[in-house]
C-alpha cells in the first residue's frame, strides 16, 4: 500500500468515538453501499470521467510523444490557468520536481525547463514573471476547459502580445499549447484557426477533477515527470476504492468520517496538514476540491445549505500558528495530518553545544526524524485534547504515490457529494460573480449590472 489512511484517532479518544466505531459496521456501512452504487451509476452514465483517466493511454502516449519533441526547446514553461486548471499543476510540480525547482541551475534540472503557474491576473506578478523570461525560450500552456475564463484569457492576451512582439506572428504558434474542451470554446476556435498544438480535457471531466488529464499531464511531461507512473498510481486508487465494504475502502472511510464529523458531530471545519513541504500545494488543491464540490444548496427546494469548510495548513510550521486554535478552540474541527514514510533523503543534526540541554538533545537526530516526531506528537496531543484527527501516509513522494493520493481524494469527494446530497461536479454559486464581471468589463451580450455596492459612507 503506498497511501494509507489511519483513522484510529477519528474514532478513539473523542466523545463520539465509540458511536462512530459502532456505526462503521452498521448504518454507515449500509449507507456506503448505496454511495458506492451511485458512484458506479454516474460512471456508467458517462457523467463521471475522472476515474477513467488512468485508462486514457492514447492521450498519455500523444502527450509523451509531443513532450519528447519539445525537450531542450524551452527554458521556461508557464501554465496559464485558474482554479482546477492551475492548482493541480502546482501540486504535481511541487510534489514531484521538489522545492526550489525554478531556482536550480540548468544542470541540476537535467536540462528540463523551469515551471511557473500563473493563476491570477495580478499585474505585478505577471510583469515580474515576464521580465525574467526570454520569449524565444518560453512556452505558454494555456489551460481552460471552457476556453473563456476571464482571468486566464486576459493573461493569455498579454502573453500572446509579448511573444509576438519578440518572435513575430509566424513564430508565435511554437510558444503556445492549449489544453481545452475537445470540441468547443474560444480557445479551441483560436487553436484550430492558427494550428496551435492542443490537448483535450474530456467532456465529462470537470476542472477540479482534471489534474490527471492533459491539464496536469502536459506540464508534467514537459518537465520530465513520469506521467505513466502518475496514472498507474491513480489506477491503483480506483481499484482500491472499488469495494463497497466501507472498512476496506480508504476513500469511503475518508468521506464517511469527515461527513459524520460535520453532520453528526458539529465539526464542519476540515484541516489538511501535510508534514512535508512538497505536499503543501496538495492541501491547497484539496481545499478547492472539497469546497467547490460540496459547499452548495441541497437541490430539494428547501433552500438548505451544506458543506464543510476545508483549511490547508502545514506541519510543523502551523504548530506555531493555528495549532493553539485546533487544540483549545471550538470543537468544530477535524484535522487530517499527512506524513511520508521515506522522505527520500535526510539531514543529520550535528551534535553540538553538549552543555546546553535545551539544544543538545537534538544532535544525532535528523530533520526528517524531527518532523515526523512532531507529526506524531501533534496527533497524540490532539487525541488527548479530544480532537479527532487522522493521518494520510505516503510510503514516499513519487509519481505513483502522488497519483494514488490525488485519485483517492477525488473519489472521496464524489462519495462525500452523495452523502451531503449535492452534485459535487457543478459550481453554480460562482456564476453570479462572473456575470457581474462580464457586465462591468463590457463583454458583448452581457448586461451592465446595477451595483449596490457600499457607497463610501461607512469607511473610516
Ligand atoms: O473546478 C472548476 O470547475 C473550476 O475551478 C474551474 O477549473 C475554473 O473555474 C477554471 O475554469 P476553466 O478551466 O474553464 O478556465
Amino acid at each position: 500500500m503506498s497511501v494509507r489512511f489511519d483513522y484510529g484517532n477519528l474514532i478513539e479518544g473523542n466523545v463520539v468515538g465509540g458511536l462512530v466505531a459502532e456505526r462503521l459496521s452498521a448504518d454507515l456501512a449500509d449507507r456506503f453501499v448505496e454511495v458506492r452504487a451511485h458512484f458506479d451509476a454516474q460512471r456508467a452514465e458517462g457523467r463521471l470521467g475522472f476515474p477513467d483517466l488512468p485508462d486514457a493511454r492514447d492521450t498519455l502516449d500523444r502527450i509523451s510523444a509531443w513532450a519528447a519533441t519539445r525537450a531542450g526547446v524551452y527554458d521556461d514553461v508557464v501554465v496559464l490557468g485558474i482554479g482546477g486548471s492551475g492548482l493541480g499543476a502546482t501540486a504535481v510540480k511541487e510534489a514531484l520536481l521538489g522545492p526550489f525547482w525554478n531556482g536550480r541551475t540548468e544542470a541540476a534540472r537535467g536540462g528540463r525547463p523551469r515551471l511557473h503557474v500563473l493563476d491570477n491576473p495580478d499585474p505585478i506578478t505577471t510583469s515580474a514573471l515576464l521580465e525574467g523570461l526570454e520569449p524565444d525560450r518560453t512556452l505558454f500552456n494555456v489551460v481552460s476547459k471552457s476556453g473563456a475564463t476571464a482571468e486566464t484569457m486576459a493573461v493569455y492576451l498579454v502573453a500572446r502580445e509579448w511573444v509576438e512582439a519578440a518572435v513575430g506572428p509566424d513564430g508565435t504558434r511554437d510558444h503556445f499549447v492549449f489544453t481545452t474542451d475537445p470540441a468547443s470554446g474560444a480557445l479551441r476556435t483560436i487553436g484550430d484557426a492558427e494550428g496551435i498544438e492542443m490537448f483535450p480535457v474530456p467532456e465529462n471531466v470537470g476542472g477540479r477533477f482534471s489534474v490527471l488529464s492533459a491539464v496536469g499531464l502536459v506540464p508534467a511531461a514537459l518537465c520530465g515527470i513520469d506521467v505513466e507512473a502518475l496514472l498507474n498510481g491513480a489506477a491503483r486508487a480506483v481499484q482500491r476504492c472499488e469495494t463497497p465494504k466501507l472498512t476496506e475502502n480508504p476513500a469511503g472511510l475518508f468521506a464517511t468520517l469527515l461527513h459524520f464529523a460535520d453532520v453528526d458531530d458539529g465539526r464542519p471545519i476540515h484541516v489538511l496538514m501535510p508534514y512535508c513541504d512538497r505536499l503543501r500545494p496538495v492541501a491547497l488543491w484539496f481545499q478547492q476540491l472539497w469546497a467547490e464540490s460540496l459547499g452548495k444548496f441541497v437541490p430539494d427546494g428547501s433552500g438548505r445549505s451544506v458543506g464543510p469548510t476545508p483549511v490547508a495548513a502545514s506541519g510543523a510550521t502551523d504548530q506555531h500558528s493555528v495549532l493553539q486554535l485546533l487544540m483549545e478552540g471550538p470543537h468544530d474541527k477535524v484535522v487530517i495530518l499527512m506524513s511520508v514514510d521515506d522522505p527520500g533523503g535526510d539531514v543529520e543534526i550535528p551534535i553540538r553545544h553538549a552543555d546546553v540541554p535545551a539544544i543538545a538533545y537534538l544532535g544525532g537526530h535528523t530533520l526528517g526524524g524531527l518532523l515526523e516526531t512532531e507529526r506524531r506528537a501533534t496527533a497524540e496531543a490532539l487525541r488527548r485534547a479530544g480532537r479527532p484527527n487522522g493521518t494520510l501516509t505516503l510510503s514516499r513522494v513519487d509519481a505513483s504515490t502522488v497519483g494514488e493520493l490525488l485519485m483517492l481524494l477525488q473519489i472521496a469527494t464524489v462519495y462525500a457529494g452523495a452523502m451531503y446530497g449535492v452534485d459535487p461536479l457543478d459550481q453554480p454559486g460562482v456564476e453570479l460573480g462572473k456575470k457581474l464581471t462580464y457586465g462591468l468589463m463590457g463583454r458583448e451580450g452581457a448586461e451592465r449590472p446595477v451595483m449596490t455596492e457600499p457607497d463610501g459612507r461607512w469607511v473610516v
